[in-house]
């Protein structure tokens, strides 16, 4: 598996956490940044992992800032994106299973690291169940078409 990871300054600490967790689960990461806690904006992270993941490029995207509200919303943006925004281990399994999510997103500020990392292994290793969630997620692919190009 490869996973795009990224963060601004909020979340600086906890993905570079998420790095040594994905080296030692074997999976290939590409880091877009940011590379220090000097303040950044966060559309500058969340878009160019998002894209990488809706490319086919990467097969999970990460990301990480203070609350994961910002990133979450930006990553969304991107057609074929299915960010959750997730700080428990439930919602992390059900993501995956009902929402087939393809971006993780957290906030360093929201939880500790432990719960995260917790979450990043629960969602890379759960599977999407299908059935009956696909029509849902049919439906809200017609809702990207439907709006696509609209100001
Ligand atoms: C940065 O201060 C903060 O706004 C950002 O990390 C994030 O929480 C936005 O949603």
């Amino acid at each position: 598996m490869k996973v795009a990871i990224g963060s601004d300054h909020g979340g600086y600490k906890l993905k570079e956490e998420i790095k040594g967790l994905l080296a030692s689960m074997n999976v290939e990461v590409v880091d877009v940044g940011c590379t220090c806690e000097d303040s950044v904006d966060y559309p500058d992270y969340a878009q160019p992992v998002a894209e990488m993941v809706a490319a086919g490029e990467c097969d999970r995207g990460i990301l990480v800032c203070g609350t994961g509200i910002g990133m979450s919303i930006a990553a969304n943006k991107i057609p074929g994106i299915r960010c959750a925004l997730v700080h428990d281990t439930f919602s992390a399994r059900a993501t995956r299973e009902h929402n087939n999510s393809n971006v993780l997103a957290m906030g360093e500020r929201v939880i500790g690291p432990g719960l995260a990392l917790d979450i990043v292994k629960i969602w890379l290793e759960t599977e999407y169940q299908g059935g009956r969630h696909e029509r849902r997620l049919e439906k809200i692919a017609g809702i990207e078409t439907k709006h696509a190009g609209v100001k």
